[in-house]
């Protein structure tokens, strides 16, 4: 891969409240994939390699980050949308689990992962935290794609020994703690993912949630992540009324207070924890998850569909509190691959959250949205220093997004005059797949309307 200099327009977030838009810039890529220099104004010098590629953005057209999907279930992909308000343990056991029962079949999980993979790639969506099934071949077999196509991702296969029909139960925590252990193994040896500041794929421990999971399991998983400083861990917490009743009655000391003791008392909340949808949060939750520095996957399609309820994630309360935040699309516990979808629906359950706290919990503003969708899941992730804005050292994740690719496309054509914060505003609010001309991961081109 030759180095690559991009001319043009740039947009990415430096803070959650404050987006940098650079009308004329130059970024150069180097042929790992690394940006070198970022040039934002006509007196600043930098150095062109000679043998670069080069690439110029036309009138309309802008760089933005990729997004980084910070809840996701891959093998739900085929059925997001479905089941709409049943609550989680029926919608689990009636429409989810019969999905990911397929995935024992590796030839039926490679066709449908590479289409998952490659929808999410279109969508700009450049790093996932994916859940696998329980199912160890088809989890390697995602890890796999995700590499070839390009998809910097965390893999993990779902952890789940009880509470789940025996078509799907794993029979035993030895059982799945030793397919996890296989599974971790198998993509640290992957071409390139040995190293843990390298890896394009990594693995997570992925613990359904504590209902399904027995004590001996969420045991060994904590050690796991004990002994391996560069393991995350991922699962659901406060998602749901009916969730949280149930978790109480499995565990009554230790969730007595809240899910964050029951977690914390496996060794499973640290920095390296993504916490999905967090929706029903005391302020001792909050505290929580603050003073043990775990990250929030906030996924406001899936919290106001399925599940039981429409609930609203206060985020505006975890930014207060300095909490890390992100967004995850759910996959099939929302019904969107889009993460513009999810930027939205951000925005409008922030709203709900605003009216509902007597204007206390200010709604999120275009900014904040956008920040949570690249840099803030990058900081979920603790990938931060790799991705999440063009900051130079960091590696080129990117779409090349075009607001005058036709008039097919969704979003309003551009008008002439129109500002470049105009533009991207308007891609946000109203643009779609069609308006990515390319996609890169690390330097490579992944995906992308334009050839
Ligand atoms: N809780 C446990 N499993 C799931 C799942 O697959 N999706 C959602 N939204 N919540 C869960
Ligand atoms: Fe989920």
């Amino acid at each position: 891969m030759p180095p690559k200099v991009f001319h043009g327009a740039i947009v990415h977030s430096i803070s959650l409240g404050e987006l940098e838009i650079a009308e004329n810039a130059t970024l150069v890529v180097n042929v790992s994939g690394e940006i070198v220099a970022f040039k934002k104004s006509e007196n600043q010098e930098i150095v062109v390699p000679e043998d670069a590629e080069i690439h110029q953005l036309a009138h309309g057209e802008f760089l933005i980050p990729g997004f980084v999907d910070t809840h996701n279930h891959a093998p739900q992909w085929p059925m997001r949308g479905l089941g709409q308000a049943l609550h989680i343990l029926e919608w689990l056991d009636q429409v989810t689990f019969p999905v990911e029962a397929r995935f024992a079949d590796a030839a039926y999980a490679r066709k449908t992962y590479e289409n998952t993979v490659s929808d999410f790639l279109r969508q700009g969506i450049t790093t996932a935290s994916y859940y696998s099934s329980r199912h160890a071949e088809a989890t390697r077999i995602l890890a796999e794609i995700c590499l070839e196509k390009g998809q910097r991702a965390f893999v993990g296969k779902c952890n789940m020994d009880r509470n789940a029909p025996e078509y799907i139960c794993e029979q035993s925590a030895a059982d799945s703690l030793r397919e996890t252990e296989e599974c971790v193994a198998h993509i640290r040896r992957l071409p390139g993912c040995d190293n843990p500041k390298h890896a394009l794929v990594k693995p997570v421990l992925t613990p359904r949630f504590a209902i399904c999971c027995t004590p001996d399991l969420l045991r060994g998983l904590g050690d796991m992540m004990k002994a391996d400083d560069d393991l995350a861990m991922q699962t659901h917490f406060n998602e749901a009324e009916q969730e949280i009743k149930a978790t109480r009655e499995l565990f009554p000391e230790l969730a007595a207070k809240s899910e964050a003791d029951l977690y914390e008392s496996y060794d499973l909340m640290g920095p390296r924890s993504i916490l999905a949808h967090c929706t029903i949060m005391t302020d001792y939750d909050k505290e929580r998850v603050k003073a043990l520095s775990c990250g929030v996957a906030h996924c406001p399609i899936a919290n106001m569909t399925v599940g039981g309820g429409f609930m609203v994630a206060p985020v505006r309360d975890f930014l207060r509190r300095g909490i890390k935040v992100g967004l995850g699309t759910d996959s099939g516990g929302g019904w969107a691959s889009q993460m513009l979808s999810v930027i939205r629906q951000a925005m409008i359950a922030s709203n709900a959250r605003e009216v509902m706290s007597q204007g206390q919990d200010k709604g999120l503003s275009l900014e904040e949205v956008f920040y949570l969708a690249t840099l803030g899941g990058a900081n979920v992730m603790c990938l931060e220093d790799q991705i999440g804005n063009f900051g130079v050292g960091k590696q080129f994740d990117a779409s090349w997004v075009s607001t005058t690719s036709g008039l097919d496309s969704a979003m309003t054509p551009r008008e002439d005059g129109d500002s470049l914060r105009i533009m991207f505003e308007k891609y946000i609010m109203s643009g779609d797949d069609r308006n990515i001309s390319h996609v890169f991961v690390r330097g490579r081109r992944v995906a992308g309307t334009r050839q």
